[in-house]
């Protein structure tokens, strides 16, 4: 069974070795999701860190699918801390562990993401992925459009760029 949980900062500092887990495994899985060196699992723990730290602030909010007592995936939803994207969330650090993929955990979590920007009465969200990956199928069935790639946008695992799609819904 699969649940999903939000976690406050609290709730999540005690967690950080499994949330530094999920990401690491991703990377070393060749996802682009910031980090080019699994191996470098202290810069994963860092930015976790600084991730918990900021669930205080309620600048970001984080959602994890526990699976057997496990924790294999997560999405944040950030929000502006500017006046004028007061009506506006960002996606990001939607990862499922290699080992937890293909079950529909991750549309799951994004559907949920999605409540929690309504419900904080947010009407656009946004996020980037690499270009043809798998995600950019997700979200398209999710009703999110595309509104353009940059190329060379971001280095790869394998050390070459990749271009990056930037998606957006709108939630009136
Ligand atoms: C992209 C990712 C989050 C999908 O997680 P998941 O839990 O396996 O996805 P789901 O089971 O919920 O699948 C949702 C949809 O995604 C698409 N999808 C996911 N994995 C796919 C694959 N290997 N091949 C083709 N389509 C795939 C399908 O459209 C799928 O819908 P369907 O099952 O009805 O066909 C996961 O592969 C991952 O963590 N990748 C690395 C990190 C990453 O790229 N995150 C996105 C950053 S923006």
């Amino acid at each position: 069974m699969i649940e999903i949980e939000q976690l406050s900062a609290t709730q999540a500092q005690p967690l950080l070795a499994a949330l530094t887990d999920v990401l690491q495994g991703c990377v070393a899985d060749g996802a682009s999701v910031g980090f080019i060196d699994a191996a470098d699992r202290e810069a994963i723990e860092r930015f976790w860190q600084d991730k918990i730290y900021s669930l205080a602030s309620g600048d970001n909010q984080l959602l994890v699918a526990w699976q057997q007592g496990v924790i294999v995936a997560t999405v944040m939803v950030g929000y502006s801390a500017m006046p004028n994207g007061r009506h506006r969330a960002e996606i990001s650090k939607l990862l499922v562990h290699p080992g937890a993929r293909r079950q529909g955990i991750a549309r799951r979590l994004m559907q949920q993401a999605e409540q929690l920007a309504v419900e904080r009465g947010k009407t656009l969200l946004v996020l980037d992925t690499r270009s043809g990956d798998v995600a950019t199928d997700l979200y398209l069935s999710m009703d999110w459009q595309v509104a353009g790639s940059i190329p060379d946008y971001a280095e790869s695992t394998a050390g070459v760029l990749d271009a990056t799609t930037v998606m957006y819904k709108g939630l009136k």
